[in-house]
């Protein structure tokens, strides 16, 4: 068993990473300035897992708070999930961005130099790799980031890769995120975006339990099998238990390791809506609007290499992402 503080652990992909590493009998520690989340996020958290857990309110950018942390709590292991993630808002606002994301993620790793603790798992996304040159994208897709979201990604992602250059002995992994969607099966935890969603499956899952009156599909007319966007959704309990993966490997290999998270298999907007409309039996009304600035055609990972070096796959189906993600929806 090992202590593993999770940063953001209070989020979506927090929440549901701390019950998988509570379910493989490792200690949580939530760390978390609830920027994005709220405290009863927590507290649903210990019901899933049925113990408390040992919240931390702090900012990451906090080097005081979060070293005193890894120390008092003991802590072997690091996720780190903070972070502001809704691209378009990057635009408006990249100095909220920068300071938030690289310098929080500065400020963790000085924490941890400090506290002498030396394992990290690294939230990184697949916006790393921009429009993709070819599909499906493995990890040695050339990286492009079109926003400063994705730029605070590969900025940190550089980063890593320094320490590791500078000192061997961190065990260091980039987690390259596909399309997390779906919700733990109690459904007490899950994605509960504050105000309209960005992202196609909060919003349809709104839409189906009549929050909102329908969804607008940006775009119909890109170079896919129907037209619309083609993205790889993976249930985020597969995503969670990703990074029980990385941390096992990281106990047997120090340096930089950067995985993909996904499911190796796309699926276009008008699939998920029919998806969802069948998992939860209630109609998704739409309409075609233009298509959505900076969005791509298709997107879809290489899950080769994290399966065989992690030992790893995506194992739940698309029916299953819908009805969890339907489950959670009726009881927020
Ligand atoms: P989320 O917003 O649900 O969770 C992030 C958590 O971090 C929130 O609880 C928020 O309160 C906290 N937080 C933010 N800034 C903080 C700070 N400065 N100090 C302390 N806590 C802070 O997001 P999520 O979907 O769970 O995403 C987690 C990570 O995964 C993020 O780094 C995100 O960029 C990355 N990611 C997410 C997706 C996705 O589609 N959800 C895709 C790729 C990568
Ligand atoms: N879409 C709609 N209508 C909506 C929302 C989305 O048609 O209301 C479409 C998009 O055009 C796209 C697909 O649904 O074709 C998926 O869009 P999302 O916004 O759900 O996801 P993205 O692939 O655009 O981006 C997400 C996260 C990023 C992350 C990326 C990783 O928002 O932070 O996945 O692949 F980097």
């Amino acid at each position: 068993m090992s202590n593993v503080l999770l940063t953001g652990g209070a989020g979506y992909i927090g929440s549901h990473t701390a019950v998988a590493l509570a379910a493989a009998g490792h200690r949580v520690v939530v760390y978390d300035n609830f920027s994005n989340s709220e405290p009863a996020a927590v507290q649903r958290l210990a019901q899933v897992v049925g113990a408390p857990v040992v919240t931390i309110e702090g900012d990451v950018r906090d080097t005081a708070l979060l070293q005193r942390t890894l120390l008092e709590q003991k802590i072997d292991a690091v996720i780190h999930f903070a972070g502001l993630k809704a691209v378009g808002e990057s635009v408006l606002k990249p100095i909220d961005y920068y300071a938030n994301n690289v310098q929080g993620a500065i400020s963790l790793l000085q924490a941890m130099q400090g506290a002498g603790c030396k394992t990290l798992v690294f939230s990184s996304s697949a916006t790393v790799y921009g429009d993709p040159h070819y599909l499906p994208i493995d990890e040695a897709h050339p990286t492009r980031a079109t926003s400063p979201y994705g730029r605070c990604k590969l900025h940190i992602e550089e980063i890593l890769a320094d320490v590791s250059v500078a000192d061997p002995s961190w065990r260091l992994a980039a987690l390259r995120y596909f399309n997390p969607v779906g919700a733990h099966p109690s459904g007490l935890i899950g994605e509960n975006p504050n105000g309209i969603p960005n992202n196609l499956m909060p919003f349809v899952a709104q839409v189906a339990v009549g929050k909102l009156p329908q969804l607008n599909v940006f775009g119909n007319d890109y170079d896919t099998p129907d037209g619309t966007g083609v993205r790889d959704y993976i249930h985020v309990m597969d995503l969670a238990e990703g990074h029980l993966a990385a941390l096992k490997f990281l106990m047997q290999h120090p340096g930089l390791h950067t995985f993909n998270l996904g499911t190796g298999r796309g699926y276009s907007v008008l699939e998920m809506i029919k998806a969802f409309e069948a998992a939860s039996g209630k109609p998704v009304p739409y309409t075609v609007a233009p298509r959505r600035a900076g969005d791509i055609a298709s997107c879809y990972a290489s899950v080769e290499f994290s399966a065989q070096t992690l030992n790893w796959r995506a194992t739940r189906s698309l029916k299953d992402m819908c009805e969890s993600s339907w489950k959670f929806q009726q009881n927020i």
